[in-house]
């Protein structure tokens, strides 16, 4: 099963240098090795020398970084896949039968719609999407007897969203269903759902955890909750072994060195994220600006109490509206224009296209002004300078030369 976790009253930092990295026992070697290995050698039938039999069971490099990410989460247990996505997929069906009922934000990631919508609703689970910020309706959209899973994201990808995970817990527990929040804007160094009272966090260790955007990877970080009398760290476990999406060790490896450095990475993503989103909010070429740091943000006050800072995302509305939206984001330099975020290069996207045409034309669909910027670790002049002239740019397609 995932890798049990012993967290103590250390310091974050200190935790994401040495849960579940001990140096190696046989050499000494600082950094644990890499186990590339499917599958070890018994002493007997079924006599396991380390505890492990096979890769897609259990492997000590997997282990190790599942036990990083559960003890910075303040987690049980903790279960590497081999993406975000299939991180998600796996969490559901091992919850969900045909006739559940998911409540969910309306305002999150494309691809978790789609996988909600697409394949899980192929199988009979139903669902129905709320505005994350209004509790009375999140309430009203639970379904007596069927409603199994409440899922959050806060902050929401992309607009920025701030919703009450505690309160959202409380729905989910009168109902007798399990709350899950998508916890990869904030990363565990932002913020621990589990800590408010969520039963499950998942994350795309493919973003800040992994932190380089050099490895896909996702996460299940599981609270000691039961459903239906069964604990979820023993159905995710089970999930995780009879379907199989695991992490392979390498990823793994990239996944847990990147995790060491989280906390240095987040001061420095949100401290760019803050100053460019003041900048941003001044420049007549912009319309809006989606930051929970700013003080105008509807959710400050909630994310200042529910976050120990406000992330390195920042989504910005053009006052020229789409072509705008469209010229800034093919006009960056230093911002590389790509799906994806949380690695130490900034990136800009155009979500409603780029990540989020899944929910296109829906009532789910992202505004087409808006672009979102995942703002590296960069010196903020440089990233500042770059947004400038990207801003520049959109001026010269409102009033072309000439006319
Ligand atoms: C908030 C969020 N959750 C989940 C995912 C899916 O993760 P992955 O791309 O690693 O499958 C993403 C990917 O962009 C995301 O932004």
């Amino acid at each position: 099963m995932g890798s049990q976790t012993s967290a103590g009253q250390q310091g974050f930092n200190t935790t994401a240098i040495h849960a579940g990295q001990e140096p190696d026992p046989l050499t000494g070697a600082v950094i644990p090795p890499i186990y590339q290995t499917s599958t070890f050698i018994q002493d007997g039938i079924n006599v396991l020398r380390g505890g492990h039999e096979y890769s897609r069971g259990s492997n000590p490099t997997r282990g190790g970084f599942e036990a990083q990410l559960a003890a910075l989460e303040k987690g049980h247990a903790g279960f590497a896949f081999a993406s975000g996505i299939a991180a998600e997929d796996a969490l559901l069906r091992a919850i969900l039968v045909p006739g559940d009922h998911i409540v969910l934000g309306a305002d999150g990631y494309g691809g978790t719609n789609r996988l909600i919508n697409q394949v899980l609703g192929r199988w009979g689970v139903e669902n129905t999407a709320v505005d994350a910020t209004d509790l009375d309706a999140v309430r009203d959209a639970v379904r007596p007897s069927t409603t199994a899973v409440l899922w959050l994201e806060t902050p929401s990808n992309p607009l920025l969203g701030i919703a009450d995970i505690a309160g959202w817990a409380r729905i989910a527990h009168d109902a007798g269903a399990l709350l899950v929040v998508d916890n990869t804007f904030a990363s565990p160094y932002l913020q621990r759902p589990l800590e408010w009272g969520a039963d499950v966090v998942v994350h795309s260790t493919t973003k800040y955890i992994g932190g380089h955007s050099d490895v896909l990877g996702g996460a299940v970080v599981v609270s000691d909750a039961s459903y239906q009398g069964q604990p979820v760290a023993e159905l995710v476990a089970f999930q995780q072994f009879a379907a199989g999406a695991v992490a392979g060790p390498q990823d793994c490896y990239l996944a847990a060195r990147g995790l060491k450095t989280l906390g240095l990475r987040m001061d420095r993503h949100a401290a760019n994220a803050q100053a460019l989103a003041v900048w941003l909010r001044e420049q007549p070429g912009i319309s809006a600006v989606h930051y929970p740091g700013l003080p105008e943000h509807p959710g400050h006050e909630l994310a200042a109490r529910q976050m120990d800072g406000f992330g390195g995302i920042v989504s910005v509305r053009l006052a020229g509206g789409e072509p705008a939206a469209r010229r800034f984001a093919e006009s960056t330099r230093l911002f590389g224009l790509s799906v994806s975020l949380g690695g130490v290069e900034s990136l800009v996207c155009y979500s409603s296209e780029m990540t989020h045409a899944s929910v296109r034309g829906s009532a789910l669909a992202v505004p087409t002004d808006l672009v979102r910027l995942s703002v590296g670790v960069e010196d903020v002049r440089d990233l500042r300078g770059d947004l400038e002239q990207a801003l520049a740019a959109v001026a010269s397609l409102r009033s072309p030369v000439g006319v």
